[in-house]
């Protein structure tokens, strides 16, 4: 590739698990809005439910997530009680024949959890949220910290699909991370889950952290692929030491530059693609007979997910949800999430009522993100006032492409070439109507 090409597209631009972004949400949407979009949910919605968990046993420093190292569980057991408040306070507020069809407990590290609070809270929502004999029930663990008496309550508690982290086997790169884990500790978790009945095993992994070469994640990818997951996400290093203190532990002269990080990840993908993984979107694979390869596939907060409910609630500290009329978020800050819900309110501090703009545009930035694609049709079908004019800047990107990135078609407009599906996250900004506006940090979209 290029290297003045990616320079190009190196700015920072955003994820877009979401549109308009976190960011952009305000405290427009407060608590009292949020009750009303809960009351106003069509009786029998099928709901994604998410569960946040911002606890680990200890920080990895290159994490971006919202969480907190603590080493002894009474935080984690204050949480817990806060967050069956927030379950009962919500469930309260919603009709009461909406099915569950997804649930993902992430974070920090829901691993944390003793066994005991495992079934307690799965139970919480079971009892408060019909559950769909067919939905899948996911969660996120940290192998370092695990053991068979966790993997039984998880089992109890329905979880059907696993996803554990690992980021790199390199011990030199696991230094520098502040995450030492090694290959069987991480086997073993693997092969409980399985034994537990688990369907789907997704394991994460990371590009461009300090020291990594692509002969380091050769030997990470060699390990990966005798453990034969279902799913692998393959992560860019989002570097944002401004925003995230533990991050300047990493020295900023171990990063990989923008062509090594370049050359790391498409070494991971052609190497996952050759051992018959399926590319999904811009940075997950599966094999074939996956559902997340099968699609349809959907974009949300967790990443890439064939989750198509029509509402996602979002409980505990920093959650996000998504209801017909647009995104909430809780209080990013734990002591102050606990007061809210404990208090017998919702947690709602920020969020964003969508236009018809903004779902048009949603729309348009998802398909790319999950098909490459741009969809015309169902822009016309679903968007008929916006979609004239959004049509016409999707011939004008065409036009104005020059690097090969996407190609016309017939009925889509353009769709991405394999080329341009590294710089998706830059294509997608094309159409960001809020892109620029006031002090956001993102990460390089390379
Ligand atoms: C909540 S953690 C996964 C579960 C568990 N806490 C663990 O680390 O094993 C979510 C994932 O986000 C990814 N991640 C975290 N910080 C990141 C960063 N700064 N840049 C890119 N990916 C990151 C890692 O792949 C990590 O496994
Ligand atoms: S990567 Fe996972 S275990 Fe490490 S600090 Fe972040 S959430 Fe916790």
């Amino acid at each position: 590739m290029n290297p003045e090409i990616l320079q190009r597209y190196a700015a920072p631009v955003p994820r877009y698990t979401s549109y308009p972004t976190a960011p952009h949400f305000t405290n427009a949407v407060d608590a009292a809005t949020y009750g009303q979009w809960l009351r106003a949910l069509p009786s029998g919605s099928a709901l994604s439910l998410y569960v946040h968990i911002p606890f680990c046993n200890q920080l990895c420093w290159y994490c971006g997530c919202t969480t907190k190292a603590t080493r002894q569980y009474h935080p984690v057991a204050d949480y817990m009680t806060a967050l069956l408040e927030e379950i009962s306070t919500v469930a309260d507020l919603m009709p009461r024949d909406c099915r569950t069809v997804h649930m993902h407990w992430g974070g920090g590290s829901p691993s944390i959890l003793s066994p005991d609070d495992i079934r307690r809270l799965a139970d919480a929502i079971h009892s408060r949220f019909q559950r769909d004999p067919a939905a899948e029930f996911a969660v996120e663990v940290d192998p370092r910290f695990f053991d068979a008496e966790r993997i039984a309550a998880f089992s109890d508690a329905g979880v059907n699909r696993v996803s554990v982290g690992v980021q790199d086997f390199d011990p030199a790169v696991q230094k520098a991370i502040n995450r030492t884990q090694t290959v069987e500790m991480t086997r073993s978790v693997v092969e409980m889950f399985r034994a537990a009945g688990v369907r789907s095993v997704n394991i994460d992994l990371v590009y461009g952290l300090p020291y990594q070469t692509r002969q380091s994640i050769d030997r990470t990818l060699d390990e990966v692929l005798a453990l034969a997951p279902d799913r692998i996400a393959l992560f860019g290093y989002a570097h944002l030491p401004s925003r995230l203190k533990h991050q300047r532990l990493i020295p900023d002269e171990a990063l990989p530059n923008i062509t090594e990080r370049f050359a790391q990840a498409n070494r991971a993908a052609n190497r996952l693609v050759a051992a018959g993984y399926v590319r999904i979107g811009l940075d997950h694979f599966a094999r074939p007979e996956d559902a997340l390869a099968r699609g349809p596939v959907h974009r949300n907060f967790q990443g890439y997910t064939t989750d198509a409910a029509d509402a996602l609630i979002g409980f505990g500290a920093s959650a996000i949800g998504k209801l017909p009329q647009g995104y909430v978020q809780n209080t990013p800050v734990t002591p102050d999430y606990e007061r809210r819900v404990l208090a017998g309110d919702l947690a709602t501090v920020r969020g964003r009522a969508l236009t018809d703009e903004d779902r048009a545009r949603g729309l348009i930035i998802e398909r790319l993100m999950c098909d490459l694609r741009f969809p015309a049709a169902e822009l016309k079908a679903q968007f008929p006032e916006q979609a004239g004019s959004l049509i016409e800047e999707a011939e004008a990107l065409l036009e104005s492409d020059t690097d090969g990135l996407v190609v016309p078609h017939s009925e889509d407009v353009f769709r991405v070439t394999e080329k341009g599906r590294a710089f998706l996250r830059s294509i997608c900004a094309c159409f960001d109507a809020y892109l620029g506006q006031g002090e956001v940090r993102h990460s390089v979209g390379v």
